[in-house]
C-alpha cells in the first residue's frame, strides 16, 4: 500500500498566516504540520510516500523534508498541485505513483494521538473497496458526516446544516484503484472543487465502504480555532503515539 499526504490548496481560511508560506509549513506546538500526517503513514508501516504539494511555497517542502530522513525514511516523491481544485484532485495527481496499488490517503492539517495500525490492517484483508475513519466531535456541521445503519454507511454529507451523526470523517481514507476512475467521473460541487465526500459516496453505491472509529484525539489545524487547539492537544498530550502493545507486534512481525 502506497501512501499519500494531500498539502495542497491556498489555506485561505489561515490568512494572513498563510499569504507568504504554505499551511502545512506553519507550527503546530514543536513541529511543522506536515510532519503529523507523515509520521502517521510511517508508524503504520507505510513508507512509499508521494506528497501532493500546491501555492505557496512548494520548494520549502523539500527544503524541510529533504529524502524523509527525520522519519526514518530513504525517499520521498513529491507532485504539484496548481491552484485549489479540491481533495479529490490533488488525489488524482497521484494515479501514476500508485501504479496499481491501493493507497492510505492522510490530509495535510490532520493530526491524530494514537496510530491507524489497525484500521490498515483491517483494510489489506478486505482486498479492495474504501475505508473511511470516523471520529465523535461535538462539531460535525463543520466536517463530512455519515449517516450509519450499523457497520453500513448510508450517505456521507459534507458539511450539513442538520447532521445525521455525531460523527465527522476524518481525513485518511484508504482506496483501491478504482479511485481514479470515480473521480474522472465528478463535477465540482457548490465551493468549485472536486470533493472527497463525493468519491466516498460512490464507494457506497458500489457498497465497498467500510468505517473504523478512531482511537485517542483527532484535530484538523485549517483554522485559527482548530490550529491553536491542535498545538494545545499535541503540548499537553502529544501525538502519533504508537501504542505499547501494537509496537511490541511489529517489531514482533520485523
Ligand atoms: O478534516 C476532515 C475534513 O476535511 C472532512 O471531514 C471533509 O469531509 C473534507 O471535505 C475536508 O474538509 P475541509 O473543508 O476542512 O478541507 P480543506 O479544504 O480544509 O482541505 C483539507 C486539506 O486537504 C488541506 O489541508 C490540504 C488538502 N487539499 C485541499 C484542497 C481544497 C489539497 O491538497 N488540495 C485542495 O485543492
Amino acid at each position: 500500500m502506497k501512501g499519500v499526504v494531500l498539502a495542497g490548496g491556498l489555506g485561505s481560511r489561515l490568512r494572513p498566516l498563510t499569504s507568504v508560506t504554505n499551511k502545512h509549513l506553519l507550527p503546530v506546538y514543536d513541529r511543522p504540520m506536515i510532519y503529523y500526517p507523515i509520521q502517521t503513514l510511517v508508524n503504520a508501516d507505510i513508507t512509499d510516500i508521494m506528497i501532493v504539494t500546491g501555492g505557496n511555497s512548494a520548494g520549502d517542502f523539500l527544503k524541510l523534508l529533504g529524502n524523509g530522513k527525520a522519519f526514518g525514511l530513504k525517499h520521498l516523491n513529491y507532485t504539484y498541485q496548481e491552484g485549489e481544485g479540491g481533495i479529490a484532485e490533488a488525489l488524482s495527481l497521484v494515479e501514476h505513483f500508485a501504479a496499481g496499488e491501493p493507497v492510505c490517503v492522510v490530509l495535510g492539517d490532520n493530526i491524530i494521538e494514537g496510530n491507524i495500525t489497525g484500521a490498515v490492517r483491517a483494510y489489506r484483508s478486505l482486498g479492495g473497496g474504501a475505508k473511511i475513519i470516523l471520529k465523535k466531535v461535538p462539531d460535525p456541521h463543520r466536517f463530512g458526516v455519515p449517516e450509519l445503519d450499523g457497520p453500513r454507511v448510508v450517505r456521507i454529507e459534507e458539511k450539513p446544516g442538520s447532521p445525521k451523526s455525531e460523527f465527522a470523517v476524518i481525513g485518511i481514507y484508504m482506496y483501491d484503484n478504482n479511485v481514479y476512475d470515480i473521480i474522472r467521473t465528478l463535477e465540482p460541487s457548490g465551493r468549485g472543487e472536486l470533493e472527497i465526500t463525493d468519491v466516498n459516496n460512490a464507494y457506497i453505491d458500489r457498497d465497498e465502504m467500510s468505517w473504523e472509529e478512531l482511537n485517542g484525539w483527532w484535530t484538523d489545524a485549517g483554522t485559527f480555532e482548530s490550529l491553536l487547539h491542535a498545538s494545545n492537544l499535541v503540548a499537553e498530550t502529544g501525538a502519533n503515539k504508537v501504542e505499547p502493545s501494537l509496537a511490541a507486534e511489529v517489531s514482533g512481525n520485523a
